[in-house]
């Protein structure tokens, strides 16, 4: 089944609002669409000791994964916005996973076999990437076995 781009981003998008980052204001939506239609999403969560802080993408693997997901990871969107006043998001440039959480999706993608498309979305353009772009001759759990 392929994925509906669309959806996906309106996923992101929702998820963005319930970011909790107060100190970055930088505000993060991603979701994770599986070959069956399950969707699942999760924003950036920070803490005053700043190291700790979540990204959006690990928040959403972990709680696909502790859900019992382990593949048929197809696509993931990630979005970025200013949230405005009344609602809403004034999304950014297109941003791409930070280095950890390629390694994290990574995880998630290599049980499954699949290679998901990323798609990173800014306020006029999205970019569309796969994993294996952003993090070429991964390490994972095939590495392990
Ligand atoms: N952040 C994400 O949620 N995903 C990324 O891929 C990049 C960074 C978050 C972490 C932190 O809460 C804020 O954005 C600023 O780095």
């Amino acid at each position: 089944m392929s994925i509906d781009r669309d959806a996906l981003i309106a996923a992101a998008r929702t998820a963005s609002a319930a970011a909790y980052a107060p100190y970055s204001r930088f505000h993060v939506g991603a979701a994770l669409g599986f070959a069956d239609g399950t969707i699942v999403s999760g924003a950036n969560v920070e803490n005053a000791s700043y190291g700790l802080s979540l990204c959006a993408e690990a928040v959403a693997a972990a709680k696909a994964m502790s859900s019992g997901i382990r593949g048929g990871l197809e696509a993931v969107a990630v979005i970025v916005g200013s949230h405005v006043e009344g609602g809403g998001i004034t999304a950014t440039a297109p941003v791409t996973p930070c280095g950890r959480c390629r390694q994290v999706l990574n995880e998630l993608a290599q049980l499954g076999g699949t290679d998901p498309l990323i798609w990173c979305v800014g306020q006029s353009e999205v970019v569309e990437l796969r994993l294996s772009e952003l993090l070429p001759h991964a390490f994972g759990p095939a590495n392990l076995v």
